[in-house]
């Protein structure tokens, strides 16, 4: 294929990975990006557009001469951007407004794992509306439950109560808008046990394939303790996902969401994030996301080989070429992320971050998230700050290299989890 111009929206750590892959990819001619950050804006030129007015998009694609948007996070694409992208005859890789409620409203996405057969939790969805019977419905079944916002809530829509108390002030408070709208519906479902793993599988419509698969870290603490977050700190591949757990993921969870899509009119194109819980040989999907997973992609990406860009091209011409990827983990990887502290919450932000120069080498990449340039100095923006990602022989190696990596770089308020990886070990 000739080289195209590639427009990437998004301006996290996932963004900064899929940037790097994308410059990297012998199909990709100029990158722009918005609205990026310090990190991506090192190679890809800023696009000035507005993300509420679409028009300003479809002029900037039209103009570049634009051959493929790639839409990093799922707000854009719950917004229906792809619908509007495609009406003009811009190429897009991500799923339209309709398929992106995988994501974007948790009860769409369990009635339509019910319809399809498609292996998950038990649930019942209750609106604000039925209040009563979501209270009477936590007095019907046995602890633990989980309780999920139904709404995009950035990761940390949902709660595990420990008393029965705690499940109707925590229900009590997603109707009265601790999520905004988000909590209007909320979805109770049964507790899974398990090891979890996430498949990211890239989509056409009609086929797919999958990259490593991930762990990510949730939780804010060692140990899996504290609130949820965006995710902590991954690595790849996760081998929990093995040859025979891969068949099953694909048999009753990808090829049913592809299959029901399509059914429904609206065939999924772009990355179909899978998140998982493992259990012997039986797997069952926790959530569906319609984007590539956060920090997960930074391991998945720094070990894949392979032309990102013609990949991404193909299936969002719907043909998907799987020649593009030459190798889907050429070695083990880790990513640390460093937040500031008080994330997932509150915290304090504009400190100067050092380090970054030496910390990386030919193994090791510091991914960008939540940074900005304030007065010529590079400082912290945001929970999540940085990504910190190396590749090794094994697991072990690649997670020596990342923390080695962590203690090069100094901010106030740095925050980390000290055990990203130890699950893999075993
Ligand atoms: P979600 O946003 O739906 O992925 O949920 C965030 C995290 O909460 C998941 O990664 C799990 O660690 C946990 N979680 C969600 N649903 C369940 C469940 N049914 N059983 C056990 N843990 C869950
Ligand atoms: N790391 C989880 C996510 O991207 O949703």
């Amino acid at each position: 294929m000739d080289k195209i111009n590639i427009l990437i929206i998004g301006s996290g750590g996932r963004e900064h990975a899929i940037s790097k892959a994308l410059s990297n990819s012998r199909s990709s001619d100029v990158l722009f990006a918005f609205p990026g950050n310090p990190g991506i804006l090192e190679i890809a030129t800023f696009a000035d557009i507005d993300l509420s007015a679409p028009h300003t998009i479809i002029d900037f694609c039209k103009e570049m001469n634009i051959g493929l948007v790639v839409i990093g996070p799922e707000q854009p694409l719950s917004d229906g951007l792809v619908d509007k992208l495609k009406a003009e005859g811009i190429n897009c890789f991500g799923p339209n407004k309709y398929a992106a409620q995988l994501e974007s409203s948790k009860s769409f996405a369990k009635d339509f794992m019910k319809k399809y057969d498609i292996p998950t939790a038990k649930y019942a969805n209750f609106s604000k509306n039925n209040e009563t019977l979501a209270h009477d419905y936590i007095n019907s079944v046995k602890l633990p439950i989980v309780l999920k916002a139904d709404g995009l809530a950035g990761g940390k829509g949902v709660v595990i109560p420990e008393t029965y108390l705690d499940a109707h002030s925590l229900l009590d408070e997603m109707f009265t808008g601790k999520f905004g709208n988000a909590g209007d519906k909320v979805v109770i479902e049964e507790y899974l046990e398990g090891e979890e793993a996430s498949i990211f599988a890239i989509c056409d419509g009609n086929d797919f394939i999958t990259l490593a698969p991930a762990q990510d870290h949730k939780r804010a603490y060692d140990d899996d303790k504290g609130p949820n977050t965006g995710g902590m700190g991954a690595y790849a591949p996760a081998d929990i996902v093995n040859d025979e757990i891969l068949e099953i993921i694909k048999n009753q969870v990808i090829i049913p969401v592809l299959e029901g899509m399509k059914k429904e009119g609206n065939p999924f194109i772009g990355c179909l994030y899978c998140g998982l819980m493992i259990k012997g040989n039986e797997v069952k999907v926790i959530e569906f996301n319609v984007r590539f997973g956060d920090p997960e992609t930074q391991c998945v990406l720094s070990i894949f080989e392979g032309d990102l860009a013609k990949l991404f091209y193909s299936a969002s011409l719907s043909k998907i070429d799987k020649s593009a990827v030459r190798n889907i983990a050429k070695s083990y990887s880790c990513n640390v992320v460093l937040a500031s502290k008080g994330y997932p919450t509150t915290y304090e932000n504009g400190f100067e971050i050092t380090g970054i120069e030496k910390a990386q080498n030919s193994d090791t990449t510091v991914y960008q998230a939540g940074t900005k340039i304030k007065a010529g100095k590079l400082v912290s923006n945001g929970g999540r700050v940085l990504g910190v990602t190396a590749q090794g022989e094994t697991l072990q190696d690649a997670i020596n290299k990342a923390y080695e990596g962590v203690d090069q770089i100094c901010f106030d308020n740095i925050f980390y989890r000290k055990d990203i990886g130890k699950k893999g070990l075993k």
